[in-house]
């Protein structure tokens, strides 16, 4: 499996956590138990990506605008999981909140994949992005138990 493949496979998962987070009752466990498997999965798939795709996508001039700009994204979900992550679940503002995550996690993922894999294919040999499929796998494995 390449890392396009790979990378794909974790935003079809996030795509569907989303969607199913955004229909739960105030206050309910699911709620609870989604936005900690989410949120795992966000923080722990950022942090490989850029620690094993975007840095290597970053070494070369014509990608290094493109790193940044998800990176720059990254950061801003980042941010808002911590408002989230600090208020009461069952109020109605979270879940307004939450719904301006799941469009931002959307549209990341969503240019990832439209803009930014196709540049990338152009500029990383593919046999490095086919090893990098398991250097993925280890330092999500090593965030997951970090977190
Ligand atoms: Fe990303
Ligand atoms: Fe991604």
């Amino acid at each position: 499996m390449n890392i396009y493949t790979r990378l794909k496979k974790d935003h079809e998962k996030q795509r569907e956590l989303c969607e199913t987070l955004a229909a739960t009752q105030s206050g309910s466990d699911n709620r609870a138990k989604l936005w900690e498997e989410l949120k795992l999965e966000l923080e722990t798939h950022a942090l490989a990506e850029e620690q094993v795709f975007y840095s290597a996508m970053m070494k070369k001039p014509d990608g290094t605008e493109e790193a940044r700009h998800s990176v720059a994204e990254h950061k801003e979900m980042t941010d808002l999981i911590a408002e989230l992550d600090a208020m009461d679940q069952s109020a109605d503002i979270w879940i307004k909140k939450f719904k301006k995550l799941k469009h931002d996690v959307l549209h990341h993922v969503d240019e990832e994949e439209a803009d930014i894999f196709p540049v990338a294919r152009k500029l990383i040999d593919k046999d490095v992005a086919n090893d990098m499929t398991a250097e993925f796998d280890d330092r999500k494995a090593a965030e997951t138990k970090a977190a």
